[in-house]
């Protein structure tokens, strides 16, 4: 199974809540079990590695944030990108490939960027399904700072009635600019923001004091990211299936893509030097494109 999507949109939470659910404890491999032994180690330490995980039956098996496997980056930025699967001699992808067929494990991948997985990966069948993760939605991001405020009504750091009481912000029909501040913010960094403005003093803990700390908040969920992607591959449907989703929401819920530096798209309207090719001629062409492919993907969806 493959996970992706940007960071902090909880894959590595449903790969351990998968395994908790099933009984199953929970094998992860990150980057630096591979690097753990020096450079030229990588190849012989992803052997072993396989051997171990070959052995296994009834486990959660969570290769994490693959994409920074993609060794050497910069330098090889076109096709040829170096995965983990590259240390795989064929012996043991068909190994492992038996392991997928008798059932008996999980093997789950998780990428912050799945276009930079290697096509040859994604086409040969070795993935059963894909699992899109995205950002929290307004009414996720409302219950999230709810929860968080009401936390702190509850052990009394802030007091009833104060304005940042989820009471009186729902009397007062408050909620919106906070919402709206937290857009592209993940349930960890609200929760930060949240806590940093509710250990102030008191004349700087105020609603505008929040809003103005989620909207300047670090955001790791940009589309600015996606700018040299589409020069980074040819393999465009692999990135607008994670990108257009994104861009959709920002247009749901009505964020214009100038105003806010992480909505940045301007580089994806230019002509790069490089390629001399042009991702989209313009945002209402990427803005429809982005619409068309959200719609087909989920019938039920209702622009909303
Ligand atoms: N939908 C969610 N609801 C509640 N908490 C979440 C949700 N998604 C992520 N989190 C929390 O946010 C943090 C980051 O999630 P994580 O699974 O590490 O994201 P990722 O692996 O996609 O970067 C974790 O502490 C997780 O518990
Ligand atoms: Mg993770």
């Amino acid at each position: 199974m493959l996970l992706y999507g940007p960071p902090g949109t909880g894959k590595t939470t449903v790969a351990e809540n998968l395994a908790d659910a099933l009984g199953f404890s929970l094998i992860t491999i990150t980057v630096s079990d591979f690097l753990a032994g020096g450079g030229g180690e990588v190849e012989a330490r992803a052997k072993m590695m396989f051997e171990v995980l070959q052995a296994q039956a009834n486990v959660v098996i969570l290769f994490d944030e693959i994409d920074e496997l993609v060794l050497d980056r910069s330098s090889k930025r076109h096709g040829q990108q170096d995965t983990v699967f590259k240390f795989m001699t064929p012996g043991m992808l068909t190994k492992l490939n038996n392991l997928r067929r008798a059932k008996r494990s999980i093997f789950i991948m998780a990428t912050n960027y799945a276009y930079r997985i290697d096509p040859a990966i994604r086409r040969t069948g070795r993935i059963d399904e894909n699992y899109l993760l995205l950002p929290p939605d307004s009414d996720s991001r409302q219950r999230m700072i709810k929860q968080f405020l009401g936390s702190a009504v509850k052990d009394k750091a802030i007091p009833d009635g104060h304005e940042l009481d989820p009471f009186q912000l729902d009397k007062e029909e408050k909620w919106d600019s906070l919402t709206k501040a937290s857009f592209f913010l993940g349930y960890k960094d609200i929760e930060a923001a949240v806590a940093r403005v509710i250990r102030r003093k008191d004349d700087t803990r105020t609603r505008a004091e929040l809003e103005r700390e989620l909207l300047g908040w670090g955001r790791t969920t940009t589309l600015r990211l996606y700018n040299s992607a589409f020069h980074e591959t040819d393999d465009r449907d692999a990135i607008v299936r994670e990108f257009f989703p994104l861009v959709e929401m920002a247009k749901r819920e009505g964020q214009s893509l100038h105003e806010n530096p992480a909505l940045d798209i301007s580089d994806m309207l230019k002509v790069d030097e490089r390629t001399g090719k042009v991702p989209f001629t313009s945002e209402n062409e990427m803005n429809s494109l982005a619409a068309k492919f959200v719609k087909e993907r989920s019938p039920d969806y209702d622009g909303r």
